[in-house]
C-alpha cells in the first residue's frame, strides 16, 4: 500500500492534508472561478458547500490509500492558493494541481509538483508517476516539463472537460521516468 505524509513543505508552500474545513478558502482562492475549471472535468463550484463536499469525499479517499489530496498554502502568509491531488491505481501515481488565477505564474504549481514527484519517487511501491493536461492547456504541460516529467505523447479521446463542451479531449500524457522500478513489474 502506498502512503503519503499529511504534510510536506517546501520553500515557499506547505502542502497539508485537505479537510472540509478548507473549502470556504478554496471556494475563494480557485474553485469557483471559470478561468481556473476552464481544462478540468469538473465545473466551477456554485457555493462552499460544494467544495466542502468534495473535500469530505477526498478525506475519505485519503483514508481508503486511493486518493492524496493537499491543500497548498503560502509558507509566508498562511493564504490557500489551491490544491494538488494523487491518485493511486496499483502502482502508479497521478498526479493533478489546480492554482488560484492570481497566484499563476510564479512558480507555485512547479514547486508543488516538484514536492509529490519527490514523495512519490521515495515510496517503494510506486512504479510510475504520471499526469496528463488537455492538448490546448500549455501552462499545465510547461509546469510538468519544468517539474522534470517527460512528454510520452498524446492520449486520443481521453477526457471529458465539460467547461470546453460536449466531446472527448485529446490530452497529452507526462511520466516521469523510472525505468528501472518498471522492470521490477
Ligand atoms: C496550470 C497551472 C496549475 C499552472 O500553475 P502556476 O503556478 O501558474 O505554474 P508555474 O508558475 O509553476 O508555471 C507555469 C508555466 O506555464 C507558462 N505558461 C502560462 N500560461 C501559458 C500559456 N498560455 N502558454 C504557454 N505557457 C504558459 C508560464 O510562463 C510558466 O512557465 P515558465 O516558468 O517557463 O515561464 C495553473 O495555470 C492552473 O491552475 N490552471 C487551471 C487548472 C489546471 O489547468 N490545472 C492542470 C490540470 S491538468
Amino acid at each position: 500500500m502506498i502512503s503519503a505524509p499529511e504534510r510536506i513543505a517546501t520553500e515557499r508552500l506547505l502542502l497539508a492534508r485537505v479537510s472540509p474545513a478548507d473549502a470556504e478558502a478554496a471556494f475563494e482562492a480557485y474553485a469557483a472561478d471559470p478561468a481556473v475549471t476552464r481544462f478540468l472535468s469538473w465545473a466551477p463550484a456554485a457555493a462552499v458547500a460544494d467544495v466542502a463536499r468534495y473535500f469530505a469525499g477526498a478525506a475519505a479517499a485519503w483514508d481508503a490509500g486511493s486518493l492524496f489530496t493537499w491543500s497548498v498554502r503560502l509558507v509566508e502568509t498562511g493564504a490557500l492558493i489551491g490544491v494538488a491531488d494523487a491518485r493511486v491505481d496499483a502502482y502508479m501515481v497521478n498526479l493533478s494541481y489546480v492554482i488560484g488565477a492570481r497566484f499563476w505564474n510564479r512558480g507555485y504549481a512547479t514547486e508543488a509538483v516538484r514536492a509529490l514527484c519527490a514523495w512519490a519517487a521515495a515510496e517503494p511501491d510506486v512504479a510510475r508517476i504520471w499526469a496528463v493536461c488537455a492538448v490546448d492547456n500549455p501552462a499545465s504541460a510547461r509546469v510538468l516539463e519544468k517539474a522534470g516529467l517527460v512528454r510520452e505523447g498524446t492520449l486520443p479521446r481521453q477526457a471529458v472537460l465539460p467547461n470546453l463542451g460536449a466531446g472527448m479531449r485529446d490530452c497529452v500524457c507526462y511520466t516521469l521516468e523510472r525505468n528501472e522500478r518498471a522492470r521490477a513489474y
